[in-house]
């Protein structure tokens, strides 16, 4: 007993010494899928002991309980307000310089809001977290306030981080996000792959990082060249996980925690739980995420999804975000806001319609949901492909959807029962883990502090130039020598065959 009780006492003891740090969290991204992911990591770390500084570009309210939020209220109009994100030109092309273009104003209004460039000095901060999607100039933050960097990335592996951390990508089998190919890939996609990843890289070399670099030199007078702190960061946590997302190489810095916002179910409101409860052909779950509004869909679009509702007998619950839906059929119901994740625990949820982003397909395999995905844009359309060949989820592109094809989707899905083994299976691979998405990340934002800034994982092959590392010097090199010894092999064969000739003709 005394023993037990000595123990406790250690225990207690050594879970209160875990150094309190003080954490400026930058999430400075307008789209709010982005924003929520940083919510659920400052709730982590706040509720862990440390005290969090969070900064947004999106309300929160009421204002959190567990960590300060600073909002910055004119970033989202820099990132060139509100767009209707289904008239969005696709091309991939068009994407990579349209997100290029975003994250430079976005990083630029950061930077130069004054609330910003207060907090700076307002507190002594232990580590910054910075949300590291074409954000390059915000690294600097945290080599002005001379403290270790952590990155975070919203999702998988993407150039640049592989970049940033030199990460081994090659375009044989990692498949650039916005192409929205798997690793799969055919001949003419690889040779697709190949030339955006090289449009991209040259984009982000030739205008994002000189533009990053004038942002940070017109707010802080004598910053050294962006190229001296681009990879100040030695540890990147990825909201990617190998049950979802395609397995590739990382280097040891680079970290998994896909899931990590995943809460425990709390309970419905009782109206939802009732609904859920008594419908009893089961419940379809419709939503296009937090970016996408379903109410800006065209008149056509609406037309078609309530046409293949009104022909299903079980009930659809809907995320639409107006006041009416006009010819609504009585199994559908609508509601502006759904809690998400305690509804796809819900037994009752047969199947979820999704726009597939990350989050929600996190949530629906973790929750062993299957779906039907309706990609749009970004990682969406190359998610679903892959939920789809992972066995549990159809899939249609957003701008091919018809009524036939939808219906057929859902009733498939619906009544074979390969959709619901697939999505177990591969929710029962998401769980099976040493420590849980939250502690992961727990664990490394410790372990980054502990060992200040954690260089010792960074990889020897980011002090070398791109020549290098593609050994195309010792390429060069090795042709020069082989050339060379054909040439002299040819030479002294020459001159033998010669001195022969010439012997011959003189003993003639
Ligand atoms: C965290 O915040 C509390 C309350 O503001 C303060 O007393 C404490 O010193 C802070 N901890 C660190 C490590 O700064
Ligand atoms: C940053 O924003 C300011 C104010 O909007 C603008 O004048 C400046 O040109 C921007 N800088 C860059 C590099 O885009
Ligand atoms: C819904 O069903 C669950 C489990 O069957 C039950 O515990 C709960 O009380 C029910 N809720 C309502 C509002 O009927
Ligand atoms: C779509 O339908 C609504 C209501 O039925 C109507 O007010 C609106 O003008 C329509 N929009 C288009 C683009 O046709």
């Amino acid at each position: 007993m005394l023993r037990v009780v000595s123990f406790l006492i250690v225990v207690i003891f050594f879970i209160n010494t875990i150094k309190c740090a003080e954490i400026l969290a930058i999430f400075h991204s307008p789209p709010k899928s982005m924003h929520l992911g940083g919510v659920a990591l400052a709730e982590i770390l706040a509720e862990n002991k440390h005290n969090v500084t969070f900064v947004s570009s999106v309300e929160i309210s009421p204002p959190p309980r567990t960590f300060t939020h600073v909002f910055l209220d004119d970033v989202a109009e820099a990132s060139g307000g509100h767009m209707n994100y289904f008239n969005m030109n696709t091309n991939s092309y068009h994407q990579a310089y349209l997100l290029e273009h975003i994250g430079i104003g976005v990083s630029n209004a950061t930077i130069r809001n004054p609330k910003f460039k207060q907090l700076l000095s307002s507190k002594k901060f232990d580590l910054v977290i910075l949300e590291a999607i074409y954000s390059d100039s915000l690294i600097f933050i945290a080599e002005y306030l001379n403290v270790p960097l952590l990155l975070y990335s919203s999702v998988d592996a993407f150039y640049f981080s592989n970049f940033i951390f030199g990460n081994y990508a090659p375009a044989s089998f990692i498949p650039n996000l916005l192409t929205g190919y798997t690793s799969d890939m055919t001949f003419f996609q690889r040779v697709d792959n190949l030339l955006i990843s090289i449009a991209c890289y040259l984009m982000h070399y030739t205008v994002g990082i000189p533009t990053h670099d004038i942002i940070v030199k017109d707010n802080f007078r004598n910053a050294p060249h962006i190229a001296e702190y681009n990879n100040k960061a030695s540890v990147m946590l990825l909201n990617s996980d190998s049950s979802v997302t395609q397995p590739v190489p990382l280097v040891p810095g680079m970290i998994d925690i896909g899931g990590f916002h995943i809460k425990k179910p709390k309970k419905l409101p009782r109206d939802l739980e009732e609904l859920l409860n008594n419908s009893k052909h089961g419940v379809i779950y419709f939503s296009l995420g937090s970016l996408l509004q379903s109410s800006e869909m065209s008149n056509q679009t609406i037309k078609t999804l309530i046409e293949v509702f009104s022909k299903l007998k079980e009930t659809v619950l809907w995320k639409w975000e107006d006041e009416e839906l006009p010819e609504k059929p009585p199994n559908v119901i609508i509601k502006k806001w759904l809690p998400q994740n305690d509804i796809l625990a819900h037994k009752n949820v047969k199947l979820f319609i999704t726009h597939g982003g990350l989050h929600s397909l996190l949530e629906t395999v973790y929750h062993a949901v299957p779906c039907v995905m309706i990609p749009v844009f970004f990682d969406q359309k190359r998610n679903a492909k892959r939920a789809q060949s992972c066995g549990f989820a159809e899939n249609i592109n957003f701008e091919e959807l018809t009524s036939e094809k939808l219906e057929l989707a859902v009733r498939k899905v619906l009544n074979n029962p390969k959709y619901t083994e697939s999505v177990k299976k591969r929710s029962s691979i998401m769980r099976d883990k040493p420590l849980s998405p939250a502690e992961t990340l727990l664990f490394w934002v410790n372990y980054v502090i502990r060992h200040n800034g954690a260089h010792h994982l960074k990889v020897s092959s980011l002090k070398l130039a791109w020549y290098q590392y593609f050994l195309l010097d010792v390429s060069v090199f090795l042709a020069a020598c082989l050339i060379f010894s054909i040439l002299l092999i040819r030479y002294l064969f020459q001159s033998m065959m010669g001195k022969r000739t010439t012997k011959k003709i003189k003993t003639k």
